[in-house]
């Protein structure tokens, strides 16, 4: 080997290595990027049993802020089509469906119906509802002094029973 050989190797080694598995780096990423786009997500929306039973008030509001979480008509937005952002929005959706539905209202009793009333009211008081990270991209959803007032009535109509059915919960 002689000595114009080493050097080169050596400044191709200082100099270029780093650009290689930067550009490697990106290519995996992205290779793996494209496959997992090929991972099923599951974006359907089931019937509607039975739709929740609100003023009309109180019914703008949930379906502007928590329709697309809480129901069987959830707007899919397109970032919902990337992966892996779409799986995140999916687990979500499943995660608010299997605790609250407010496309399946006919699936609850009236006491449950009041506690979960009570529940939205708390939840979005508490800044907890809807998910902060939803209202980045969904700024018309961010709840008003005025749509909490709204819907603390709403939690009032709760069989005027208040706090005091917290107790003796069912939970079906
Ligand atoms: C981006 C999705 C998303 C939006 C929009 C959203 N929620 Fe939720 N919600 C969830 C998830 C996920 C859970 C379950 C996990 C948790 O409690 O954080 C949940 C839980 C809840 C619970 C608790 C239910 C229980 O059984 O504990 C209530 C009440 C609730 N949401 C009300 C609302 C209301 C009211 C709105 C609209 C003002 C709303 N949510 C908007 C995703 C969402």
């Amino acid at each position: 080997m002689d000595y114009r050989d080493v050097t080169q190797r050596a400044r191709g080694k200082t100099q270029y290595p780093v650009m290689k598995t930067l550009r490697r780096a990106l290519l995996v990423l992205f290779v793996l990027f494209l496959a997992i786009q090929l991972v099923p997500v599951d974006r359907a929306n089931p019937p509607v049993t039975g739709d929740v039973d609100a003023p009309a008030e109180v019914k703008a509001i949930l379906e502007r802020s928590c329709y697309d979480c809480h129901s069987n008509a959830v707007k899919w937005p397109w970032y919902s089509y990337v992966a892996p952002v779409s799986f995140l929005v999916a687990h979500d959706v499943e995660e608010a469906r299997e605790h609250l539905n407010f496309s399946e209202w006919d699936k609850r009793n009236e006491s449950k119906r009041a506690k979960i009333r009570e529940e939205c009211f708390e939840e979005c008081e508490q800044g907890e509802m809807p998910l902060p990270i939803y209202l980045i991209m969904h700024q018309e959803a961010k709840l008003s002094e005025a749509d909490l007032a709204v819907l603390k009535a709403w939690a009032g109509v709760a069989g005027g029973s208040g706090a005091a059915g917290e107790d003796n919960e069912t939970d079906d």
